[in-house]
């Protein structure tokens, strides 16, 4: 892992460590992600580090991203995942369910704000049609999608790093 992958990871560990910690994402950690190569879990941690990365780079350019919001919301947007009813549906359904139920889930267990929940509810866009209301919402979309390229690209493509 390079320095600034780690400096990353640290400081996602400071804003989401109960969430990293709990129960609920000890068991993402058991659900495959991108056709088994990747969980659910190392997906929600590499998509906080981008959201990080793409909150500062928005800063320094005069747009003010709440870091915290947007780390929460992407360590747990996937979290809908770990529902089994969720995670057992055909790929076409669990695309629109799972933002829902991660939204329910954020709630309930982890005592989001609005904001968080909101963002994780529309984080599938433009799959999932109902685009984010907030900057850290819209954010948390160019994370995921950043993330997953990286993940596919890792995974299928004989000649990417590793
Ligand atoms: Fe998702
Ligand atoms: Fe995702």
């Amino acid at each position: 892992m390079n320095a600034t992958r780690q400096q990353l990871q640290k400081d996602v560990m400071s804003i989401g460590e109960d969430i990293v910690l709990s129960e609920r994402f000890e068991k993402a950690w058991r659900v495959p992600h991108h056709h088994k190569k990747g969980t659910i879990a190392q997906h929600s941690l590499d998509t906080a580090g981008y959201a990080l990365r793409i909150s500062r780079w928005l800063s320094r350019r005069g747009v003010s991203v709440n870091e915290r919001e947007t780390v929460r919301a992407s360590l747990l947007h996937d979290i809908g995942m770990t529902e089994d009813e969720v995670f057992l549906s055909p790929s076409r359904i669990k695309a629109y369910t799972h933002p829902q139920e991660g939204s329910r889930i954020a709630r309930e267990e982890f005592g989001v704000s609005e904001l968080q929940a909101d963002a994780i509810l529309r984080h599938m866009w433009p799959i999932g049609h109902i685009p984010p209301h907030s900057i850290e919402g819209w954010v948390l979309v160019a994370a995921d999608k950043c993330c997953s390229i990286h993940e596919i690209h890792r995974a299928f493509a004989p000649w990417a790093r590793r």
